[in-house]
């Protein structure tokens, strides 16, 4: 949606005033005079090219110019380089710059549901354009989805987000984004659900490369709890993928469930990650039990250990055929120290065949029990916490490192 951003300027005397769309992936130089630009004439304090804004994937950046005489004002203070939330302005001289967003599909939904003050965007993915926000019935913030309009127009995906929303409501568990609510409103699909403020497994991954192998296993085995929970439900998650697994305070919560993308759908969005689709789920027949989310799992661990997926690359055919394939990449070959049992718990998880993949939550636990994986796994019984600990803590008490009740870990007979 280009033009969604709006950058409004306006003199202290309100003679001078414009509002020009900002373009996402581009930068515009903002001066008096700039080459090529947004000019503001009227304000002799501002420099010829002044400053530099850019639009990246939802997020307008700000940077002063070297030739910049005058300073730049954001929250009060003279700065560099900022980023500049909608709602918010900067001054220069006499002349403020506001930054407002025009989604009429947002407008649309405000409008016809009166619930939700839109506090800022936090980004799209390929399912929609997601706004922090604060939901007036509850007064808590929540992350509130937007569908595109071509995913919402497709019966299927439309209808499962509002059927598995009676079901998805009801669940409450630590390692799980509540959902608040999905509806339609004149004709826009969307969903509300809890703001997890932490950062996902692709943004650590991003950050940080590769994780520790501990944290890996801690990680792995919070989302199949996750996973579990949906299960006893009746519910396949579908859309696991490391962008849709996050953080709040240590504890890993799945996003997006229930989400099934259509693989089509996917395979020719920018954001694609076709990658992460088990072979049965290509199809689009909606074929998915527990054990496509398994083979989800696994690859987003691949991720985790060695910062790549496993079928990495742009050409979704050829994806699609890596992925459908018996082969699967070793995580050893991407990191020295996985050791045999570890690799074999992911390359497990990743198998093409359903029927050759781990059959339950607790089958995989159990593999993950096997001090020689990583270390050992401890899960709290008091809030479902699931972690590592080193194995020469066998035997012993440790506290819980979410809600420190204190926990025995395993007896392992060497
Ligand atoms: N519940 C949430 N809490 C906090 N941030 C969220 C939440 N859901 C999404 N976001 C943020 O919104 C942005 C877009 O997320 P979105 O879910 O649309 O994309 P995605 O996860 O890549 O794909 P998908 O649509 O398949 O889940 C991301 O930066 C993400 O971190
Ligand atoms: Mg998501």
């Amino acid at each position: 949606m280009s033009g969604e951003f709006v950058l409004v300027a306006r003199s202290a005397d309100h003679w001078g005033h414009w509002e020009m769309p900002l373009k996402e992936g581009r930068s515009v130089i903002l001066g008096r005079q700039p080459r090529d630009g947004f000019a503001v004439p009227w304000d002799a304090k501002i420099s010829r090219e002044h400053v530099q804004l850019s639009l990246r994937a939802g997020r307008v950046h700000v940077q002063k110019l070297k030739s910049a005489r005058n300073a730049v004002y954001h929250r009060g203070k003279s700065v560099g380089r900022f980023e500049l939330e909608v709602g918010e302005s900067f001054r220069i001289g006499g002349t403020r710059f506001e930054l407002r967003q025009v989604d009429p599909l947002l407008q649309k939904l405000l409008k016809a549901v009166d619930r939700f003050v839109v506090k800022k965007k936090l980004g799209v993915g390929p399912s929609g354009h997601v706004y922090a926000a604060l939901d007036r019935e509850t007064s808590l913030p929540v992350a509130l989805k937007v569908f595109h309009p071509e995913l919402a127009a497709q019966p299927p995906f439309r209808k499962r987000v509002l059927l598995q929303a009676k079901t998805l409501r009801d669940i409450e568990h630590a390692n799980i984004a509540r959902l608040i609510l999905a509806d339609m409103a004149e004709g826009v699909l969307f969903q509300a659900s809890e703001l997890v403020p932490g950062k996902s497994v692709a943004r650590m991954v991003q950050e940080k490369g590769p994780l520790p192998l501990r944290r890996t296993v801690e990680i792995a085995a919070q989302v199949l709890r996750g996973l579990e929970a949906l299960a006893a439900r009746g519910l396949v998650h579908r859309n696991l993928k490391p962008a849709n697994v996050v953080s709040r305070v240590g504890t890993m919560k799945l996003t997006d469930i229930g989400l099934d993308l259509p693989a089509g759908w996917v395979a020719r969005s920018e954001h694609g990650e076709l990658t992460y689709f088990p072979p049965e789920q290509l199809d689009g027949r909606g074929r998915c039990d527990l054990r496509s989310d398994l083979y989800a799992l696994g690859c987003v661990w691949f991720y985790m250990i060695t910062g790549q997926p496993p079928f990495p690359g742009d050409d979704p055919r050829a994806v699609a055929a890596a992925i459908r394939a018996a082969s699967r990449p070793d995580p050893r070959q991407f990191h020295p120290k996985c050791g045999p049992r570890l690799a074999q718990c992911v390359l497990d998880l990743m198998a093409a065949d359903p029927d050759h993949r781990p059959q339950s939550v607790a089958d995989v636990l159990e593999t993950m029990r096997d001090p020689a994986l990583v270390g050992l796994s401890v899960v709290c019984k008091n809030c479902g916490t699931a972690f590592a600990v080193s194995s020469k803590l066998s035997g012993r008490t440790v506290p819980c490192k979410e809600c420190s009740s204190p926990l025995r870990v395993p007896v392992v007979l060497e």
